[in-house]
């Protein structure tokens, strides 16, 4: 099955059931892990907003919801520049913090988040990511759960965009 987005055709690459079956095994380990620990889970706008709401439905313990919105992307590559467009407002000093994100590519966007983040004294920061471009990493990452590696293939679908469209897909859709 194919789909359009902007000027782009884009071709089925995950589906819906695969990416379900994966979300609920990443929301079993984050019970079993963070059960006891009341944590923040932190997702970075726009593209997480789908994989957030579906994986804290997941996860039935005490805990918290917020976003930031950083941008990096313009069209289909990385501008190599991190902008706070929205940033977060809620202490995060002593607290576990989950970072939510929809897909890892040079890295840059999260590295320096969570740089910023490490300065503000959180107790721990954990980072899942609903897809990873391992080829593709430029910075010293370390991504703590991974939903699924893909190698270096523009995709959108569940959240991610090419110039703002694709996002309303409920699984995930490669380049042609
Ligand atoms: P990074 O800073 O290079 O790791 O890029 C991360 C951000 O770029 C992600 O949060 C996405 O918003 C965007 N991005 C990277 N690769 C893709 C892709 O294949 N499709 C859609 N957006 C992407």
């Amino acid at each position: 099955m194919k789909i359009k987005a902007d000027d782009k055709e884009f071709e089925l690459y995950i589906p819906s059931e695969e990416l379900h079956q994966r979300i609920q095994e990443i929301g079993q380990q984050l019970s079993q892990q963070f059960k006891e620990e009341k944590p923040l889970l932190l997702g970075i706008l726009n593209g997480s907003f789908m994989f957030m709401a579906d994986i804290s439905r997941t996860l039935d313990f005490e805990l918290e919801i917020e976003f930031v919105k950083l941008s990096s992307y313009s069209g289909d590559s990385s501008t190599g520049q991190v902008s706070h467009e929205i940033s977060l407002k809620k202490s995060v000093e002593g607290r576990t913090i989950i970072i939510v994100e929809d897909i890892i590519d040079t890295g840059l966007t999260i590295y320096n988040f969570i740089e910023t983040l490490k300065s503000k004294n959180p107790k721990t920061v954990y980072l899942v990511a609903l897809l990873s471009k391992p080829v593709a990493h430029q910075f010293p990452i370390h991504i703590d759960l991974v939903g699924f590696e893909i190698p270096n293939e523009f995709v959108v679908g569940y959240g991610l965009d090419y110039n703002g469209f694709g996002r309303n897909y409920d699984a995930i859709y490669k380049v042609c």
